[in-house]
Parts: C-alpha cells; sequence; structure tokens
C-alpha cells in the first residue's frame, strides 16, 4: 500500500528543505519507488534537487481548455500530459503542481486530475507532498487520506503555537491524517532550555509528538547557494544524521 507523507507548516519554515531531505532518506535506502509532488505555487523543490521544470499542472490545466488533440477525450488528454510532466530519476519521479486555478482555467480539470492521482499512486511505494502553507491541494488531488503530517516548525513559542494550531486543522478539511508529528528546524545549537521546554509543553499538551529538531545548518545554506541537489548532502553531514534519526522515528511508526 503507498504511503503518504505530507508537509505542513508556515511559510519558511522548511517544508521545502524536510521534503529534499526525506528524499534523500527514502532513495539511499532504496525505500522505492516515490512520488516527490511540489504543491507550492511557487515551485522551488525542483531546485533543492538541481532539477528543470518543463510542465507543471497548472499549465495542463490551462491546455486542457485551448490545446485539445482531436480524437482524445479530456480525461485521456489529461492522463497523457500528467506521465509526461512526470520528472523521472533515479528511484523517484517529481510532479510540480505549478499555478493553482485561474480565472482562464477549466475546472472540470481537478476531477481529471483526482482521477489520474488514483491510478498513478499506486505505482509508488510513498508519495511525498511538499505543501504550500494551506491544504488545499491535497484535496483537489483526492489524496484524503494521509498516513503522516510533518509539522514544520521554526524554533520560537509562537512557531510552536502555530504548529499545535495546523495539527487541529486537518479534521474541518476533511483529511484523514494517520501520524502527525512535529519538527523544529532551524534550532540553535545547544538547543536552550527555555526552547525544550516549550517543545516538550506543547508535545505534552497536544496530541502531536516530537519526530525531532534539525539544527541551524551551514551546509544546507551553502547547498542552496552552489545551487547543487541536497540529494548529495554528505552523509556524515549533522542535518542528514539529525534528520535520518527523525525519519527513523517516523518510519518505525508509519510502518509498524
Ligand atoms: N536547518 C536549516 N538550517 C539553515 N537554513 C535552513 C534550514 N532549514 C531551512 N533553511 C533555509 O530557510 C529557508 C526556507 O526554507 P524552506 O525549506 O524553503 O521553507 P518552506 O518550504 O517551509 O517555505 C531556505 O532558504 C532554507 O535554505
Ligand atoms: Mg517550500
Amino acid at each position: 500500500m503507498t504511503k503518504i507523507i505530507a508537509m505542513a507548516g508556515k511559510g519558511g519554515t522548511g517544508k521545502t528543505t524536510t521534503s529534499a531531505l526525506l528524499l534523500k532518506y527514502l532513495t539511499e535506502r532504496h525505500m522505492t519507488p516515490v512520488l516527490a509532488v511540489d504543491a507550492d505555487a511557487n515551485a522551488n523543490l525542483n531546485e533543492l534537487l538541481d532539477l528543470d521544470v518543463q510542465l507543471t499542472l497548472g499549465k495542463i490545466r490551462k491546455d486542457i481548455k485551448s490545446d485539445m488533440p482531436s480524437g482524445m477525450s479530456r480525461d485521456q488528454f489529461m492522463e497523457m500530459k500528467i506521465h509526461q510532466s512526470l520528472i523521472e530519476e533515479q528511484g523517484y519521479d517529481l510532479m510540480v503542481m505549478g499555478q493553482p486555478d485561474g480565472p482562464g482555467c477549466y475546472c472540470a480539470a481537478n476531477q481529471y486530475l483526482a482521477m489520474t492521482m488514483d491510478k498513478l499512486s499506486e505505482n509508488y511505494k510513498f508519495i511525498v507532498v511538499d505543501n504550500e502553507a494551506g491544504m488545499e491541494h491535497l484535496s483537489r488531488m483526492n489524496l484524503r487520506e494521509i498516513d503522516c503530517l510533518l509539522i514544520v516548525s521554526d524554533p520560537s513559542a509562537r512557531g510552536i503555537l502555530t504548529a499545535r494550531r495546523i495539527a487541529d486543522i486537518t479534521g474541518p478539511l476533511q483529511l484523514m491524517v494517520k501520524n502527525k508529528f512535529l519538527i523544529v528546524n532551524r534550532a540553535p545549537d545547544p538547543v536552550p532550555e527555555a526552547l525544550q521546554e516549550k517543545i516538550d509543553q506543547a508535545v505534552a499538551e497536544a496530541d502531536l509528538p516530537l519526530g525531532g529538531i534539525i539544527s541551524s545548518s551551514d551546509d544546507l545554506v551553502a547547498h542552496e547557494l552552489n545551487g547543487s541537489s541536497y540529494l548529495n548532502l554528505p552523509d556524515d553531514s549533522k542535518v542528514v544524521q539529525q534528520s535520518s534519526t527523525i525519519f527513523d522515528t517516523v518510519f518505525s511508526k508509519l510502518l509498524q
């Protein structure tokens, strides 16, 4: 059965970073094939993987309105285009959502997208969804059962409060979330006592277990600056080790 892991959290907290680190973790352990979905309108997961994007789902949704080849139904066309848009890499494929529906969009396309996603999902062991702050894309893709929501927070009291709120809003979105973990990212090293207390308190009060803490990392900054793929981060770097420990925790729960 395909397991769906989605990111959540405020902008800039490290969702895309965590997605890339998770992709590294999964592909290195041959927990593949993986579908990585960049569900942020300002797609940038591809940049952390050093990949170029040619075709986004947003573009397909527009094309389906105008550029229909004859002799093909719209759902067939959609399915074909979605397969074309996948960027195929070693162990994983990347799908980029791009811009959401504008006024010029053919909105039934979302239904075709949902249908195609149902079929496509079966091809993968894991689907990793890098969300923007809202979670609308998940329902648009018909991903209603999330095996694991990773809620990423900055290392501040308010950030952690926001993470707790996000953990609570999944109900109204009619998403079924089976597991949730808090990840506190970009923390000072060592973690200040007051922050650790806040985290412990949040974990105790909310139904939100701690996945772990990732320190602020110069390796990440350097990799982002020189544009090399996060998949090439050295395995002995602290950020890779910390994130691997977090994912060990997550998968020991998810795969039990
Ligand atoms: N642990 C970290 N150490 C240093 N910089 C980080 C860390 N995590 C994220 N960043 C940086 O913070 C910025 C925002 O991260 P990003 O993953 O894009 O957040 P989001 O996807 O939640 O908006 C990026 O420039 C990224 O390189
Ligand atoms: Mg992002």
